[in-house]
């Protein structure tokens, strides 16, 4: 039973009447972001409100230019809303400084780039190693640890070699891992498997499925990959700056379409409503 209908669920309140409400993970309210270059502004997210629970799977779709990206950044304390507040485990980023935000980043966050931004003069193992040594851990232990998830995600015969050295899909695969390594309770990611083959994606999902399972991790994932879409517990489309919940009839008349056409086209919303 996935978190939502656990909430929603009348029996199991029933049955345990003083099981706790889900721990909310990640939380906005009233988010706007608001680009100025020049004398134009672009807004690009417009009171947007979102809650993720621990140990859920959220999928954001939408338009090239709709601001995915935007709101990831905003969610992993990157980048700083225009107004509105952005909650990560309890604590409201705003009230945080620029070391807090990062210390919080590196406790509970793991964040997948769109463009994966690994260190170009560091091995494969040591972008890996980097958040395990930034959290305190010591240097034989970040390695093993590290060297086994490069081998989950297939690199387990690149671990010495550069960036510059891998190809595309492997780039992202050492970011994939770097973000997984520490077991953050959320992953934001960006397009994760985007540049991936199939079979390639394929594992990847399994090791976040895996990773939810065993340690309730959420997940807050931007894809076009609509099969893996549909495995999540929620799917949510952004358009006009805020986020739509795409129910199972829509999910099901996008997947017949297919996500871009759907994208482009705009979905019909018969029983569309903000989070
Ligand atoms: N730093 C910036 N300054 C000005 N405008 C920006 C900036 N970053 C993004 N934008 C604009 O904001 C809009 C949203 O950009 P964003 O990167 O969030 O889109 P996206 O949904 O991730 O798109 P894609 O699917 O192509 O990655 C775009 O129109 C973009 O041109
Ligand atoms: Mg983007």
């Amino acid at each position: 039973m996935s978190m939502r209908e656990l909430r929603q669920s009348p029996t199991a309140q029933m049955v345990s009447p003083d099981m706790q409400e889900p721990e909310l993970m990640l939380e906005c309210r009233q988010l706007c972001k608001v680009y100025t270059q020049g004398p134009e502004r672009v807004e690009v997210l417009r009171n947007l409100n979102l809650r993720v629970y621990a140990g859920e799977r959220v999928a954001i779709v939408g338009a090239s230019g709709s601001g995915k990206t935007t709101l990831l950044n905003l969610l992993g304390g990157l980048d700083l809303p225009s107004s509105g507040e952005v909650m990560i485990a309890g604590l409201n980023l705003a009230s945080l400084n620029e070391a807090q935000r990062g210390r919080m980043r590196n406790r509970n966050l793991g964040f997948v780039y769109q463009f994966h931004h690994l260190l170009g003069e560091f091995s494969a193992l040591e972008n890996v190693s980097m958040p395990l040594l930034i959290a305190g851990n010591d240097v034989r232990r970040s390695a093993s640890r590290a060297a086994a998830i490069l081998e989950r995600v297939g690199l387990g015969h690149r671990l010495e070699h550069k960036p510059s050295e891998l190809s595309g899909g492997e780039r992202q695969r050492v970011a994939i891992a770097r973000a997984l390594v520490t077991e953050p309770r959320c992953v934001l990611l960006d397009e994760p498997t985007g540049n991936l083959d199939r079979h390639t994606a394929r594992e990847i999902h399994a090791l976040m499925a895996e990773l939810n399972t065993q340690l309730a991790t959420s997940f807050v994932v931007v894809t076009h990959d609509e099969e893996f879409a549909r495995s999540l517990d929620r799917v949510l489309l952004l358009r006009n700056g805020q986020l739509e919940e795409l129910d199972a009839a829509t999910r099901a008349a996008i997947a017949a379409r297919g996500l871009a056409a759907s994208l482009v086209e705009a979905p019909v919303q018969d029983a569309a409503h903000g989070e």
